[in-house]
């Protein structure tokens, strides 16, 4: 979500005539999009914020703005504590960036936006391939560990049509896949609903695979299992976060459903769309989480053996129902209930992609591999990650032979 809000950040300033600077050090304007939801990324920012003392020292005519949940949660503390600081802005005020290019002072950059959902923001995307959209805004479901809903406010659906005609100028200009955003898509709501809304997608000539995140398990409904089943774009990929195996915590988490109830319905998906990838999202340590609970989480991950899981040690955050609680799990612990888990879902993603071998499978090119520049990397519907040797497009949606399985990748050649 934050990366597409830095494309809306940066669509906005082409709007009004700026492009991408080289470095820091050729920028009239720097803006950190930041990000509140761990700790870990919060100090990362503070630390690089401070790197930034001197270039304004030297460059005084720079404007240096912070954006995104750190500057929404701290606000003017911000530009008191930093004072090479000019602008701090909220998530739900992207567009107000274009004050900062136009010089404004004083305007206010933090207020609650209700009318955020009507706005249409350009985006400057730097794929060719595929896009992120967004469909909803905000967050009411104050799960007690996150800071969402303190900095990005109330749920906030976007109009069907609006979100349907992003779709088909995206599809004009060439994109094949999009990613709908939403904190919870599952509670999206405009004229139609979501499996309504994915109704409307599925029929965008030239869009050929559409992902969504984030759905909670709570408001995942079978209407969505058919849809997903049913409609042909629909990438045969969830990402379910689960954040727990233990009922106790899951209800300290105001999580509002129990380990059986989404066990159910990874079954009934499974058994409806055959194939599908499930990935997953846990915290370890949450407040009073007992040996008993975390091995709870253990027989979760052995029994449901997702394609693959984002694990998190639990970081309190300000101003969140589970920061008062009593119970705190000591680091040590947390760090090892947390490798624990990597290292189990290791072995489990290792034996499931290894059927993988030897199989050909769709991939859209994204461009030069990370891991080595001389091959290309994709995707396969079921967003496993393909490193091959060969020519093709960035962008195109080609076939790729998979001649090896490994952790975190799969590797082949072109078809
Ligand atoms: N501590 C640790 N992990 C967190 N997440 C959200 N808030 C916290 C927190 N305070 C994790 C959840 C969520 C993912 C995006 O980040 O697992 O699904
Ligand atoms: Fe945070 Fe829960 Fe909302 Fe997700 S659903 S953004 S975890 S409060």
């Amino acid at each position: 979500m934050n990366v597409h809000d830095s494309e809306k950040m940066a669509g906005i300033l082409a709007s009004e005539g700026y492009s991408p600077a080289e470095s820091h050090k050729d920028a009239d304007i720097i803006i950190f999009n930041t990000c509140s939801i761990r700790d870990k990324a919060e100090q990362k920012f503070l630390s690089e914020l401070g790197r930034l003392k001197s270039l304004k020292k030297n460059n005084p005519g720079v404007k240096i703005a912070v954006a995104g949940c750190v500057a929404q949660q701290m606000g003017a503390r911000l530009l008191s504590r930093a004072p090479h600081v000019d602008f701090v802005l909220g998530p739900q005020n992207l567009k107000l960036v274009r004050d900062i290019a136009n010089d404004a002072t004083g305007s206010s950059m933090l207020e609650d936006n209700p009318m955020l959902a009507e706005e249409e923001l350009p985006a400057l995307r730097k794929e060719k391939g595929r896009a992120w959209v967004s469909i909803m805004y905000g967050c009411n479901n104050f799960c007690t560990y996150c800071i969402v809903p303190y900095t990005r406010g109330r749920e906030k659906s976007r109009p069907s049509e609006s979100i349907v005609r992003e779709i088909e100028g995206l599809a004009a200009e060439g994109f094949k896949e999009v990613t709908l955003l939403g904190q919870n898509v599952n509670s999206y709501r405009s004229d139609v609903d979501f499996p309504g809304l994915l109704g409307k997608i599925d029929k965008v000539e030239g869009i050929e695979r559409v992902r969504f995140v984030t759905s909670h398990p709570k408001d995942f409904s079978a209407a969505l299992i058919e849809a997903m089943a049913e409609l042909p774009s629909i990438c045969e990929h969830i990402h379910l976060p689960l954040q727990s195996g233990s009922d106790r915590i899951l209800d300290l988490m105001n999580r509002r459903y129990t380990y059986d109830d989404y066990r159910a319905k990874v079954w009934l998906l499974r058994e409806k769309v055959p194939g599908i990838a499930i990935t997953t999202d846990i915290i370890a340590g949450f407040p009073t989480e007992t040996e008993e609970d975390y091995q709870a989480t253990v027989r979760a991950l052995k029994e449901i053996e997702y394609d693959g899981i984002f694990a998190f040690r639990y970081s309190p955050r300000p101003g969140t129902g589970a920061a008062s609680m009593e119970g705190d799990v000591p680091e040590d612990v947390k760090l090892d209930r947390l490798q624990k888990l990597l290292d189990l879902q290791d072995s489990i993603t290792i034996r499931k992609n290894a059927p993988f071998e030897g199989t050909v499978q769709e991939v859209l090119v994204e461009g030069a591999s990370e891991t080595d520049p001389m091959r290309l990397a994709g995707r396969t519907r079921t967003n496993k990650i393909v490193n091959f040797t060969g020519a093709a497009e960035e962008g195109a949606l080609i076939n790729v032979e998979i001649l090896k399985a490994h952790k975190h990748s799969l590797e082949g050649r072109v078809a």
